[in-house]
């Protein structure tokens, strides 16, 4: 833990410097399981920001449905996005993320706004907590990375925290799906990643991205209804017993 807090510092203090004043740093961690223990690294981290006198608008929790079943502990299905600013002067756009209201149709009752309608017309503030499918066997972007992030987590990042034409950077960029979210939506995009059969994959997903092609699920898509699906109606034979997580 000691070498990976050093590492993931010397790669910050290396990148915060080039962070323009308008700018953010979203910075994704999960918790680090050692021997049943968790360690959230986003807590661990802290200091590092804290340094650097980032200012901590969002711990995002990016949450899902499908991971390890736990016995001992109940089962991890979130992780954190840690949205930090360089200033108070930072550049952030809700409107391109926006979620429908619960109640689009609800009204002032009272005072000078009596009777007209109470909340946004684009909707409402997505919150900080997104569920968001991750990117498991049958999901339309998966490729043979072990962890790649789903694009729509991405996404709303680059709408609501930059704007067209500029650039989006990420250190550890894997498949590219930052790259694609950033194509995607007119944002120049670099990206690091040491395997290059990972780095050429990024290329050929931000290409088909830029082509208008790209397969992927965007941030905004409902999330599939699973009691729908015949396996949830299922009824099981007595005779079965119980023995799963
Ligand atoms: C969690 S994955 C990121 C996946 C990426 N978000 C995506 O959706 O494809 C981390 C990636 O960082 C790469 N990596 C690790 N150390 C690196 C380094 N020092 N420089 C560049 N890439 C590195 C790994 O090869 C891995 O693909």
């Amino acid at each position: 833990m000691e070498d990976y807090l050093k590492w993931q510092e010397r790669i910050l203090d290396l990148i915060i410097p080039r962070l323009k004043n308008t700018g953010s740093i979203c910075w994704q961690v999960g918790n680090f399981v050692d021997n049943g223990m968790i360690i959230p690294l986003d807590i661990e981290m802290a200091y590092i920001f804290k340094k650097h006198g980032l200012k901590l608008r969002n711990r995002i929790i990016w949450h899902f449905g499908h991971g390890l079943h736990n016995k001992r502990r109940f089962s991890g299905r979130y992780e954190v996005v840690m949205w930090y600013s360089k200033t108070d002067d930072y550049q952030f756009d809700l409107d391109p993320v926006r979620v429908p209201a619960k109640y689009p149709g609800k009204r002032h009752f009272k005072g000078p706004k009596k009777g007209k309608l109470s909340g946004n017309p684009l909707g409402k503030n997505p919150e900080d907590v997104w569920n968001i499918p991750n990117v498991k066997a049958n999901h339309v972007e998966k490729t043979d990375h072990p962890c790649q992030f789903p694009v729509g987590l991405i996404e709303k990042l680059v709408l609501s925290m930059t704007k067209p034409g500029q650039l989006v950077f990420d250190p550890f960029a894997g498949v590219g799906s930052s790259g694609v979210a950033a194509a995607l939506h007119k944002r120049h995009f670099l990206g690091c990643e040491l395997i290059s059969n990972y780095a050429r994959q990024a290329k050929e997903r931000i290409d088909e991205a830029l082509a208008g092609k790209a397969r992927y699920r965007p941030h905004d898509k409902e999330l599939y209804d699973h009691t729908k699906s015949k396996l949830s109606q299922a009824v099981l034979p007595e005779d079965e017993g119980v023995e799963g997580t």
